[in-house]
């Protein structure tokens, strides 16, 4: 695809940069800052060429060498690229795109300007480059889709194809009748309650879970059952216990890097919850979202928990969001043929179904999905090993170093939850406490702390949490 550049005439420089002289520092200084800003800030986009340096220097009634100086700056921070005889072009480095959100948005970043550091959300930036590549030959491939061109078009589509490869690589076999594709993992969640929940219907779950799928079942008048977890992980026997007892509709499970704590079934436990399941007539739904967040060293991923030959009551969710990208809404339901005809019936399913143009998209990104992933990991790794530093010098918590995930689960010795919540959010750090995870409410001495922003941030992070803590102590 040919490549057009785009230029920002110098004349529009005064005007897109405001009043970029005041304040304190040097020019060069000032000059860079303020089209970092700019940059940052969408007034100027990523993709168009600079001015040459006379031609700004003159709009901003400025000495070239100044402009040049500046431009030097944002070169060195890899926010402009320059090459001989096309200009300088403006890029976005790493420092800005690997970040918290899913739109690289300033949110939570490093608590600058004041903006209070956010752990709130555990997401993982976009893989800016892959994600760029694959739109344009979304784009490209666009036409021949929309002409009924493209082998399968935009529904039975790549996308299908790639999804049905995750599940065949590691059992259980996969085709497209097996695969329903949706907006995102939640969207998948709201279909399996609106197809197996009514008001008053129990639905089984881990103390803690995801607070999205809390959030859905209750929406749909189901009554929660929790089933609490082990600081090692998953109790079997009472699990099969409370099944007996309960008679669920539906059972909510995260066997792989559970949100919030990170933990991972073992494989004994598998083979036990796979024998145990065959006796309880339960719609049994595994939440993979979390699944390829393994940070583990040189690990195989862990089996699936399988239903007899021919079972109906397995269930598997899974997203694209962890993994490449959450603003890319993409998710999927992997299930026995006939669950797939029953939920592709309702309604919903159309409403709740991914976009063509985002199938495109995904299809294209999937194709990178173990490099970005690799590269995923060996970050999160870094900031979960540095995080867990810092906090395992601190004398009024405890954790389990997660073996996968984005969060690190900390239980407090001595503090409430929701206190040491709200008074480190006076101090600039917002973090979610433990009962908004917890099925009945409890769980008010635990905190979720995302390991997804730099170590920077982590640092700055636990020493506002040090000083809410000391705080709280003195208060009470
Ligand atoms: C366990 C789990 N399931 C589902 C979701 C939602 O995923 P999606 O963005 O695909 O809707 C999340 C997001 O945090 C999650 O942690």
């Amino acid at each position: 695809m040919d490549q057009v550049v785009r230029r920002v005439p110098a004349s529009r420089f005064p005007r897109m940069l405001g009043d970029w002289r005041a304040g304190p520092g040097p020019l060069v200084r000032r000059l860079a800052d303020a089209l970092e800003k700019a940059v940052r800030d969408g007034r100027l986009p990523v993709g168009v060429q600079l001015p040459a340096e006379r031609l700004l220097a003159d709009e901003l009634g400025l000495a070239r060498g100044t402009v040049a100086a500046s431009y030097q700056i944002l070169r060195a921070g890899q926010l402009i690229v320059t090459r001989t005889g096309s200009g300088s072009t403006v890029c976005l480095p790493p420092r800005l795109h690997d970040r918290l959100s899913p739109w690289a948005s300033d949110r939570g970043e490093e608590g600058r300007d004041g903006a209070p550091l956010d752990l709130t959300v555990a997401e993982p930036a976009a893989p800016l480059a892959e994600l760029l590549r694959a739109v344009r030959e979304a784009t490209d491939a666009l036409p021949a889709t929309l002409l009924g061109e493209a082998p399968g078009g935009a529904r039975r589509s790549a996308l299908h194809t790639g999804v049905a490869a995750l599940y065949s690589a590691h059992g259980p076999a996969t085709h497209d009748g097996h695969l329903l594709l949706t907006s995102g993992a939640d969207a998948a969640l709201s279909l399996l309650c609106a197809a197996y929940l009514k008001p008053g219907s129990r639905v089984v779950l881990d103390s803690p879970t995801y607070p999205g799928a809390l959030a859905l079942f209750r929406e749909a008048g189901a009554r929660t059952i929790s089933q609490p977890l082990t600081p090692t992980g998953w109790d079997i026997p009472a699990l099969d216990r409370t099944l007996t007892a309960s008679r669920p509709a539906l059972t909510y499970l995260i066997a792989d890097f559970h949100n919030p704590t990170g933990l991972l079934m073992d494989e004994e436990g598998r083979t036990e919850l796979r024998r145990r399941l065959s006796r309880h007539d339960t719609l049994v739904v595994f939440d993979e979202t979390m699944r390829d967040l393994d940070l583990r060293e040189d690990s195989v991923p862990p089996s699936r928990v399988t239903g007899r030959a021919g079972d109906r009551n397995i269930v598997y969710v899974g997203s694209l969001s962890k993994s490449l990208w959450p603003g890319l809404r993409v998710g999927w339901i992997r299930a026995h043929p006939d669950i797939i005809r029953r939920l592709t019936a309702l309604p919903l399913a159309a409403a709740l179904a991914p976009s063509p143009f985002d199938r495109l998209v995904a299809a294209r990104l999937l194709e990178h999905r173990e490099s970005v992933v690799a590269r995923r990991r060996g970050r999160l790794r870094q900031q979960r090993d540095y995080v867990a530093a810092r906090l395992a010098a601190l004398r009024w918590c405890r954790f389990q170093v997660p073996q996968g995930g984005l969060s690190l689960w900390l239980e407090l010795l001595d503090a409430d939850a929701r206190q040491l919540a709200d008074q480190a959010a006076s101090l600039g750090l917002a973090l979610t406490p433990g009962f908004r995870f917890s099925p009945d409410g409890t769980l008010d001495r635990y905190l979720r702390l995302p390991f997804t922003l730099p170590p920077e941030a982590l640092g700055t992070a636990v020493d506002r949490l040090t000083e809410a803590h000391a705080a709280l102590r003195n208060t009470t």
